[in-house]
């Protein structure tokens, strides 16, 4: 491995003596990883040690390597975790700089580590093992953001206010349903990263560059160490495949379009035009220049910050598309996208998590009002009416009648006298202002899914059953 035509060209880092000539400057700025895939230190140690422990007990390794490896490999973790570690750019990427800096410390049992691997299986390993971890945070996350929700949506079980279809008043519902509707999104979200963990959870080392390698190695010894479920079946696929990365950025994908949904209903809520909500101080800010604004940048950004993850999974794919097998460089570009999306998911979910906790102060009198105004309760006028042996289509007609009868008096369908509710249908009897209440309209719609208050309750003790108590 040795170049002794340019002892110190920055190529002594794995590969030098094919070369003639030293690596561009700028090639080696091009090509180096290490700036941000250092980030998978800690994974690509661990995984060292296994494969080292492996192939101490295939016996391709003496226990003197093996226990040296080791004991260089925690130096060089210890050295990382306190910031001591110094990261070069000329050894390219985080996997480079490791193995160059455990040869420093113990010499030729360095060297042999990478008996029978390749980076391009040690790279995939590590961004398994690093994606699993992340998922595993994330899902934690989803797990708080929901409590908080759930616990929201049982204080306001029975606070009754608009439900909207095309954002028109369209017909009451609870609060406290309306917040489990976001629930009901955010359990698919954590079913998706369940299942997504299931397929980032298998070992691809041992596919050593593409081929596989000719050492004895035990492949499954590594994945039980690594707490892996299974191997990657076919080696040309386990180096070259990131559909594990994609999966996981459409799940994040959904998530922060789910979130975003949501933030854009904090910024209509919280407007005075709607007041529904009052936003805590703490999640708003001030203008520079007009002293009476305050601004709910927190969930602005949230949806915001939405377009990155979406871009971040459109990246991934570019990258995917045009790679023949099995590694190709473009691999490389998986990272920072995946790294972003950690990045944005997990403040984000901290942030709507501690938001809904205790910066949310529902309205419920503005809410009620705003149910009131927009004959919310002329579906349940038909429903009555079909109830009293009129087709649906017909009611809908008469109902329509009334409304605009209703509207041209500027008043609510609950507010006109029997006798001019009657012009419309002789069927209309007294019974039909229990109709026309909003309680009355929500308490009607009592089947599981609905939003009766009885069954909002019902909904969220099985959703914190689901959660379990964690
Ligand atoms: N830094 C590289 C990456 O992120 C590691 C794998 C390099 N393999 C190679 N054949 N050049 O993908």
């Amino acid at each position: 491995m040795s170049n002794k035509q340019h002892p110190d060209d920055g190529r002594s880092s794995g590969w030098s003596g094919r070369f003639s000539e030293p690596v561009d400057e700028l090639v080696k700025l091009y090509t180096a990883s290490v700036d941000f895939d250092r980030r998978l230190a800690q994974a690509d140690i661990e995984a060292s040690r296994a494969h080292a422990r492996m192939l101490g007990a295939t016996k391709v390794l003496s226990p003197e390597d093996v226990a040296a490896i080791e004991r260089g490999l925690s130096t060089i973790l210890g050295e990382i975790e306190r910031g001591e570690f110094t990261w070069s750019r000329d050894l390219e990427d985080v996997h480079l700089n490791i193995e160059k800096r455990l040869v420093a410390l113990i010499g030729d049992p360095g060297k042999r580590l990478h008996t029978g691997r390749s980076r391009n299986d040690q790279v995939a390993t590590d961004l398994r093992l690093y994606l699993r971890s992340a998922v595993d945070a994330i899902a934690a996350s989803i797990k708080r953001l929901r409590h908080a929700l759930l616990d929201l949506a049982e204080k306001h079980a029975e606070t009754i206010m608009p439900g909207f279809t095309h954002l028109q008043v369209a017909q009451p519902v609870t609060f406290g349903h309306h917040l489990l509707a976001y629930d009901a999104m955010l359990s698919r979200d954590a079913q998706r990263l369940a299942e997504c963990r299931k397929r980032i959870n298998l070992l691809p080392l041992g596919s050593a560059a593409l081929a596989g390698t000719s050492f004895a190695i035990d492949r499954e010894r590594v994945a039980q160490e690594l707490g892996f479920d299974g191997l990657c079946s076919n080696s040309l696929d386990a180096v070259s495949d990131r559909d594990f990365a994609i999966e996981f950025a459409a799940a994040a994908a959904l998530i922060m379009m789910h979130l975003s949904r949501f933030s854009e209903e904090l910024v209509l809520w919280s407007n005075p035009r709607f007041g529904f909500v009052r936003l805590a101080d703490r999640f708003c800010t001030g203008s520079s220049i007009m002293p009476q604004k305050r601004n709910p940048d927190v969930p602005e950004l949230v949806r915001g910050k939405s377009g990155r993850v979406f871009g971040d999974l459109i990246a991934l794919l570019t990258v995917m598309k045009g790679q023949p097998l099995a590694y190709n460089k473009d691999n490389q570009e998986d990272k920072e996208p995946v790294f972003d999306i950690v990045d944005t998911l997990g403040p984000t979910l901290a942030i709507m998590t501690d938001l809904i906790a205790g910066g949310i102060e529902a309205d419920a009198a503005r809410m009620r009002a705003a149910a009131s105004e927009g004959f919310a309760t002329a579906t349940d006028l038909a429903d009555y009416l079909v109830r009293k042996g009129v087709p649906f289509r017909d009611a809908h007609e008469v109902v329509a009648q009334a409304v605009r009868h209703a509207e041209s008096e500027h008043r609510d369908l609950s507010e006109l006298p029997l006798a001019s509710l009657q012009r419309f249908s002789s069927l209309i009897g007294e019974d039909v202002y229990v109709v026309l209440t909003l309680e009355g309209s929500v308490a009607s719609r009592a089947h599981p899914g609905g939003t009766a208050p009885e069954q909002v309750r019902a909904a969220i003790r099985a959703a914190r059953a689901s959660l379990g108590s964690g």
